[in-house]
Formats: structure tokens, C-alpha cells, sequence
């Protein structure tokens, strides 16, 4: 037994990866096969378009249903957005907020991301995976520990110590996603289970001195950037890691079941 007194969640973030419902629809239903330990949380995030029908396949498995963001109005004249009903609708019980390619390619700042998570809190009860992560540059001038206390205070600004309960938080450092657009000039590997431990210890004291032991405590932190089945026993393993957001890794049930298994083989 590793730890794991926290909740354990396993997530994929399919991104603009899976673009026809026929194939979302296949793709979960073949994983939502593959699940069968009730011991931790595993939900994926598909495109808007495909939602309501991956929610429908889905509905009554282990496997949950997430969005990849929302808008932070509930509705009205907000073109191309979606809302935050709109996705409990399609039996959405997670949220993906602030993840770096919104923050970096759609501009979305703290106060925008803030607005997001109080209304995701607000209005659906969603479970909020809110992520944070210090790019390479950041990293290398020695601001790990500033840019994701930044994050947090400005995304969870007004966000009660009840309200904590429904967020988790994934450790994503921008240099270890899988993504060329967002690390053109960085070579991109996975953060190693002792670099992920500190920034998640960085982010749970921020908790504890913002909400209190008890709460810091409670929070899922996850950790998000290049998982894959060879390293995810070794980054879960770690007791302050309570999970995975995965996304290259997430698209098919050969690479994201053994992450599901090594993270359910932990708990024995
Ligand atoms: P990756 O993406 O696993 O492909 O690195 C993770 C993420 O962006 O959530």
C-alpha cells in the first residue's frame, strides 16, 4: 500500500483529437468495458459535439463523461461558447479548466479561469479539474514555485472552503505536454516523480495556508504531461500524486487501461 487516503482520478483529455461522434462513441464504450474497479475515479473528455452521445453510452458504467472547458455565462449572446448547463445536460460530472493550450492559445488569464471555476462550482456541482503548470522558461528561471501559487490564488480567488471539495487540482507543466504548438523550441518529457512531487507539494502547502490542513488534505492533485503506460506506476507511486490527466496516452484503450491498472494497483 502506497498511500492513498485522497480520492484517485484518471482522466482523458482527448483534446481535438476524436472529431466524429461514431468514433468518440466506439472509443468509450470500448473503454468503458475495460473499467471495472469502483476504487478510483477514470473519466474522459471528449469534444462538445460528442457529449451527449458518449454520455449516453457511457451512462451507468464506471467510466464518467468531462468537458474541456465552458464559458463562464450561463447563457446568452456568447458566440461559439458553451454553458455550464449545457454540459451537465449531457451528464457531464467533470470540468477541464484552464488547461495551458486555453491558457496559451485562447488567451484565457486567471481572472478569466476564475470566472470559469466559480461558475462550473455555482451552477452544476461539477467536479472541477482545474490545471496549472509552469512553462520551460519559467521553469528554468527558477519560478516554479511563484507561477503555480499565482495560478492558484488567482483561479480559486472567492472560491469557499466548501466549494474545495468538488476541485482538483492537475499539475500540468507546459514543457512535459505532449504538444509541439505549445513547446516549439523545448524538448518534451515527462516531469520525473520527483519534480511532480514538489510542485505538488507546492501547490497542497498553498492550500493548506490558504484553507487549512484539513481541506489540503482532501484535494486531488493530479498530474498531467506525457503519462504513458512505462512511467505511470513510478509518477502514481508518489503519495502526493492522486492521479493522471492524460491526454496523447488517453486516446486508446491499449495505452490508457494499463494507466487505470497501475493507478488501481497502488491501492492494494
Ligand atoms: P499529454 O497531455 O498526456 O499528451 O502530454 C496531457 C494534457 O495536456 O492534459
Amino acid at each position: 500500500m502506497v498511500k492513498k487516503s485522497r480520492r484517485v482520478i484518471i482522466g482523458g483529455n482527448w483534446k481535438l483529437n476524436v472529431t466524429t461522434v461514431n468514433k468518440a462513441v466506439n472509443t468509450a464504450n470500448e473503454m468503458s468495458k475495460s473499467i471495472r474497479s469502483n476504487k478510483i475515479e477514470v473519466f474522459i473528455a471528449p469534444s462538445f459535439n460528442s457529449l451527449w452521445n458518449v454520455g449516453k453510452t457511457i451512462y451507468g458504467t464506471k467510466l464518467k463523461l468531462a468537458a474541456q472547458n465552458m464559458h463562464y455565462h450561463e447563457s446568452g449572446p456568447f458566440t461559439g461558447e458553451i454553458s455550464v448547463d449545457s454540459l451537465v445536460d449531457a451528464g457531464c460530472q467533470y470540468v477541464i479548466l484552464g488547461h495551458s493550450e486555453r491558457r496559451q492559445f485562447f488567451k484565457e488569464t486567471n481572472e478569466i479561469v476564475n470566472l470559469k471555476v466559480l461558475k462550473a462550482l455555482e451552477c452544476g456541482g461539477l467536479n472541477t479539474v482545474l490545471c496549472i503548470g509552469e512553462t520551460a522558461k519559467e521553469r528554468e528561471a527558477g519560478k516554479v514555485a511563484d507561477i503555480n501559487r499565482e495560478q492558484l490564488a488567482g483561479s480559486l480567488k472567492e472560491v469557499t472552503a466548501e466549494q474545495m471539495e468538488n476541485i482538483i487540482i492537475a499539475y500540468e507543466p507546459v514543457w512535459a505536454i505532449g504538444n509541439k504548438f505549445l513547446n516549439p523550441d523545448v524538448e518534451i518529457k515527462p516531469a520525473t516523480e520527483e519534480q511532480a512531487t514538489e510542485a505538488h507539494t507546492i501547490a497542497r502547502d498553498w492550500i493548506s495556508e490558504t484553507y487549512g490542513e484539513e481541506i489540503a488534505d482532501k484535494v486531488p492533485i493530479i498530474y498531467g504531461g506525457s503519462m504513458k503506460p512505462s512511467n505511470a506506476e513510478e509518477l502514481l507511486s508518489s503519495p502526493q500524486i492522486d492521479g493522471g490527466l492524460i491526454g496523447g496516452a488517453s486516446l486508446t484503450v491499449k495505452t490508457f487501461k494499463p494507466i487505470i491498472e497501475a493507478a488501481i494497483s497502488l491501492l492494494k
